[in-house]
């Protein structure tokens, strides 16, 4: 991974994917010892600089990634779209060549689908890592729920996992239908029509109309966010309230209920209580969310020790 950009799950071989994860684990054990200083050279930490640009709101990610940075003694300076020459009309694109013409060891970015081909953005000399790109991917939280799975479930090939909600517009679930069928696990989802996903690489997977018949087919079940803000025109013809929505598509009582007991509930996050989980969901012994938000931790110190070459 030294020097290379991460955009997509497809930029990761498979020796990628299990060196990230399982130096995510070492790097959570290490933690847990107070042990971080002897994974890390911290001489070689203190002289690396990150960028953070962020044009979308973000707690999970931004702040697991600027811990993940002082954790191991790495500068991190972030800007904000809004506070940037974006806000006076300067593209989003230009802002990245502007930023990586200073020079930073990695810029870590989060935005709308970018004007720039995944060719450039894998050959850049600066490595670009990917917080979340529109609702393409996001392959760092997937990281972080296919660990999550793995130490909770103990393996992930012959899981079955249920992604129920907004699929349309979650780049987490274009990253994780990608990560989790490599890794051997069975995905299907279960969406309202006008929020199905309509990209290719959902075409072979199993699609469940109604949502208890998936959730007693599933050992892991994502809940996902409905996305209203990428709406735009679909708005009106998704057809559904949020009465609707939550009777037909809402992890709650009756889900729980006749879910699998060894089974686990993920959210990548942010949750809306109420809409697409429960409270009596979130508060299940199976729900995982604050593990997923943990591991994203342990995943981003991997990453970026990995990319910028940080391990003793
Ligand atoms: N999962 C995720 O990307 O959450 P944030 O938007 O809070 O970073």
């Amino acid at each position: 991974m030294l020097g290379r950009s991460l955009i997509d799950i497809d930029n990761l071989e498979d020796h990628h994917i299990s060196d990230i994860i399982d130096l995510a684990k070492v790097f959570k054990k290490y933690f847990k010892d107070g042990a971080l200083h002897r994974l890390v050279d911290s001489t070689k930490a203190s002289r690396k600089l990150v960028y953070l640009f962020f044009t979308e709101p973000s707690t999970r990610t931004r702040v697991s990634f600027e811990t993940a940075c002082d954790r191991l003694g790495v500068k991190a300076i972030y800007l904000s779209a809004g506070r940037s020459s974006v806000a006076k009309g300067e593209t989003v694109e230009d802002t990245i060549n502007i930023l990586k013409a200073l020079k930073p060891d990695a810029l870590i970015f989060r935005s709308k689908k970018l004007k720039i081909p995944m060719e450039d953005l894998l050959s850049s000399p600066i490595p670009l890592i990917n917080a979340g790109l529109g609702t393409q991917s996001h392959p760092s939280q997937s990281l972080s729920d296919a660990l999550t799975i793995l130490e909770d479930r103990g393996q992930i090939k012959g899981e079955r996992v249920l992604i129920v909600g907004d699929v349309l517009h979650s780049r987490v679930a274009h990253s994780n239908v990608k990560l989790l069928s490599r890794l051997g696990a069975e995905v299907a989802y279960c969406s309202p029509k006008g929020l199905a996903p309509r990209n290719e690489v959902w075409k072979n997977f199993k699609n469940f109309d109604e949502l208890n018949e998936g959730v007693k087919w599933a050992t892991v079940l994502v809940s996902l966010r409905v996305q209203e803000e990428r709406h735009g025109d679909l708005l009106g013809s998704i057809g559904f309230s949020v009465a609707e929505y939550r009777d037909k598509f809402r992890i709650g009582y009756d889900q729980v209920n006749i879910f699998s007991p060894e089974g686990i509930i993920l959210h990548p996050g942010p949750a809306i209580r109420g809409v697409e989980i429960s409270n009596f969901a979130l508060r299940d012994s199976r729900c995982r969310i604050l593990n997923q938000v943990e591991n994203g931790l342990y995943v981003r110190l991997a990453l970026l020790s990995l990319i910028l070459d940080l391990k003793v």
